[in-house]
């Protein structure tokens, strides 16, 4: 068991299908640049930056495999890393279901990191990967709140949306991805729950519907995710201040 143990790996699952609508009119977000360099890479580079992780499997836009394949085959990646390209689906949770699908039989921790996230540190992958590798079936990194956040009976209409409740600010975290699995976990997750309308956009509240124990580590403000246009205003200023202090491109 242990020695077989040894070889069992990390990958992980970079759903980057979406087509960033709330990022306004342009290329599917993950393919923006950002340095000048397409937040997809970014992404890659963020996962193959830990050790641990020796696959990444990016999920492309339905019909923009061979295009994302050809990027990835233009950028520099550490040698370790193997990557693969498969297409994606209609909604987030369909395209981690086929991120998942691809996975060799040597792979027992699975990572699932949004393509949007494209700054997360190393040290929080690090975290997430090492409470699995401890023993938790489901991790999140995540931070505590600015806001203050209420629960209101929203109007499809756009008129008045009554407040129906205000839950303890300090009992709430802002939950960020890369999120780490046992792999068979997360694969049971996503064959067996379901969820309606838009489907999950969170890995591990479909873990937490089997009943399974979801942990919390701490998360990174760098890792917030690139979806309106601000967004893209604060990731350039996140880039420019470590090529700053760290000489990093
Ligand atoms: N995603 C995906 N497949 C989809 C929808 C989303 O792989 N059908 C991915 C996105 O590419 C992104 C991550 O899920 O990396 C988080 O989703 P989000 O930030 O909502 O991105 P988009 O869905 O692209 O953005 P929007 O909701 O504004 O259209
Ligand atoms: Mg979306």
């Amino acid at each position: 068991m242990s020695q077989d143990s040894r070889r069992l790996r990390t990958a992980a699952v970079i759903p980057a299908a979406g087509r960033g609508v709330r990022l306004g009119p342009g290329a599917p977000k993950a393919l923006r640049a950002l340095g000048g360099t397409p937040m997809l890479i970014h992404a890659v580079r963020a996962m193959a930056a830990s050790r641990a992780v020796s696959l990444v499997v990016v999920v492309a836009p339905p019909d923009g495999a061979p295009e994302v394949r050809a990027l990835l085959d233009g950028h520099t990646f550490p040698e370790r890393t193997e990557l693969l390209v498969v297409p994606g689906g209609d909604t987030r949770q369909q395209s981690v279901a086929l991120g998942l699908q691809a996975l060799p039989d040597d792979v027992d921790v699975v990572l699932v990191h949004d393509a949007a996230r494209p700054l997360v540190p190393v040290d929080t992958v690090d975290g997430v990967i090492a409470a699995v590798r401890a023993g938790a079936p489901a991790v999140v990194p995540a931070l505590p709140l600015a806001d203050t956040v209420k629960e209101v009976r929203p109007d499809p209409e756009g008129g008045q949306e009554p407040v129906v409740g205000t839950p303890e600010r300090a009992r709430l975290r802002a939950v960020q991805t890369p999120q780490g699995f046992d792999r068979d976990m997360l694969v049971k997750a996503h064959t067996t729950v379901t969820f309606d309308g838009e489907g999950a956009t969170d890995d591990a509240g479909m873990v937490e519907r089997l009943g399974a124990p979801v942990v919390v580590v701490p998360g990174h403000e760098e890792a917030f995710k690139v979806t309106r246009p601000l967004d893209l205003v604060l990731a350039e200023a996140v880039l420019a201040r470590r090529r700053v202090t760290d000489g990093y491109a």
